[in-house]
């Protein structure tokens, strides 16, 4: 995967804090480059993918604004809706980011997440690029 940062990732969908699912899911990224301020570092806020009351509820008003959103979508635009954002522009991230751990990885190293955790591509540069092997692992929690 090749992430290419034209004006400072304003477009990326990635930027804004959000989880990938609402079950534990996880990624691992082999960086090809240096992840750094310059290209975006990985920002994830601590203990964020653990289940407890405040979690239930935000899944589940989650799940009822999602259905009434996705009602007339496409199955390709509701996947585009359906992993969550702590924000719906953003606005709130730089909040979010003082409780964020923020990180830099140098070339080929292989990074492991649990992407139900909040999590975001951090600001980049404009026309720097931030290279990696993505693999993603999900498993429905509802198969038999
Ligand atoms: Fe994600």
């Amino acid at each position: 995967m090749r992430v290419q940062n034209f004006k400072d990732n304003k477009h990326d969908a990635q930027k804004f804090y959000h989880t990938d699912t609402f079950f534990n899911t996880f990624k691992a990224w082999i960086t090809m480059n240096d992840w750094n301020d310059n290209n975006g570092p990985l920002m994830y806020l601590k203990n964020s993918h653990l289940l407890n009351f405040k979690r239930i509820i935000l899944e589940y008003i989650n799940s009822i604004d999602y259905s009434f959103r996705a009602k007339n979508l496409s199955k390709k635009k509701r996947n585009i809706i359906a992993s969550w954002r702590l924000s719906k522009n953003g606005k709130k991230d730089k909040v979010y980011d003082k409780e964020a751990i923020k990180m830099n990885f140098k070339e080929n190293c292989f990074i492991f997440a649990n992407t139900h955790g909040f999590h975001r591509r951090g600001n980049a540069k404009e026309n720097t690029i931030r290279e990696t092997i993505l693999i993603s692992v999900r498993e429905n929690p509802f198969s038999i």
